[in-house]
């Protein structure tokens, strides 16, 4: 194995999973085996890996003291081992609890000495987007296309812009909101007074949805499906637990449906406050409804924009983030501004 790097990275966010679902004990494979043991080689000092004593009654399952960080256990079935997941310590898998099957006498345990340091979150992020490429429940699907685009930003960014799925030119530069929708979306986040590098944007589908009506695909783009949106929200979550930013904005009817379960017209819902996961979510047009209304007219569009820059404003309010009284008059017809 030349790094065991991103095998620990889908470990680790696979024992944060676990954590988040409130398991207490995980098995793991023998690849992800493997990686520890690739782990504990490459850091000489930092773990041991050594033979298990026979435990003396059913309360004592090993002779391990709190900062013991990291322990695998032969299991009683050959081929797959177990790991305790310790739920106040997040990432790190710890000592199993005394329900655990034993060790025996001769059984092997992987014990750390010190504490691993603790994983960054582009760290953990990227983590995530390994898992979500080859996300088997989104291909089990077989009407999204084969490339994933995860995201983009700054996983420090107090704010997450989360959209619908990837389009042709998304797909083609990797990356969410470049196309026409996108571009609008940065001048939004400048007229915030950000950089798009300062926020983090992604989407509620990490693959472009396929159309699939005969004909070539070429740049046509649809909407995902509930159950499309339904196959990435995992890593949606993840990414928002890993992030934890102070405010998300849910762009357009779409993302605020599959991230709430809400089947609700975004005019109805926009401008309001709700929350995901404890964190307060902003539903506000998605930029490409607001380029459409540019065909209606200028007058018809700037009243739509105010009301998305509204909630942008509100969202800037949430962030603490001053605002200028230019900024307070953006998109207010002339004789207010
Ligand atoms: N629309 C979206 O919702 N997301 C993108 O990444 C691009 C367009």
């Amino acid at each position: 194995m030349s790094s065991p790097l991103p095998a620990l990275h889908v470990l680790a966010a696979h024992l944060e999973a676990c954590v988040r679902r409130g398991e207490q004990r995980v098995w793991i494979s023998p690849e992800a085996r493997t990686a520890l043991k690739e782990i504990i080689r490459m850091k000489p000092g930092r773990m041991v890996f050594r033979e298990a004593a026979a435990p003396e009654s059913a309360d004592t399952p090993a002779q391990l003291s709190p900062p013991a960080q990291l322990s695998a256990v032969e299991p009683a079935s050959p081929g797959s081992r177990v790991a305790a997941a310790d739920n106040s310590r997040g990432l790190q898998p710890t000592v199993p609890e005394t329900r655990h099957p034993e060790p025996r006498s001769g059984d092997r345990e992987l014990l750390t000495e010190s504490t691993p340091a603790p994983l960054s979150k582009k760290d953990r992020l990227a983590a995530v987007a390994t898992r979500a490429e080859s996300s088997p429940a989104a291909r089990a699907l077989g009407t999204l296309r084969d490339k994933m685009v995860f995201a983009t930003g700054n996983p420090d960014s107090p704010v997450v812009f989360v959209g619908e799925a990837p389009g042709a030119d998304e797909e083609k530069q990797n990356e969410p909101f470049v196309g026409v929708a996108g571009q609008l979306l940065t001048r939004v986040i400048k007229a915030m007074g950000l950089e798009r590098s300062d926020v983090y944007i992604t989407n509620i589908c990490k693959f472009r949805p396929i159309v699939d009506d005969g004909r070539p695909q070429g740049t046509r783009n649809r909407q995902p499906t509930g159950e499309e949106m339904n196959a990435c929200i995992e890593y949606v979550k993840e990414e928002l637990a890993i992030i934890q930013p102070k405010v998300i904005v849910a762009l357009g009817k779409t993302a605020v449906e599959g991230l709430l379960q809400r089947d609700v017209a975004i005019t109805r819902l926009r401008g309001q406050w709700f929350e995901y996961q404890g964190i307060p979510l902003m539903p506000t047009f998605h930029p490409s409804y607001l380029k459409r209304k540019e065909d209606e007219g200028e007058a018809i569009a700037t009243a739509e924009k105010r009301k998305h820059w509204e909630d942008i404003l509100q969202v800037l309010e949430r962030l603490g983030i001053p605002i200028t009284d230019k900024q307070r008059r953006f998109f207010l017809p002339r004789e207010q501004s």
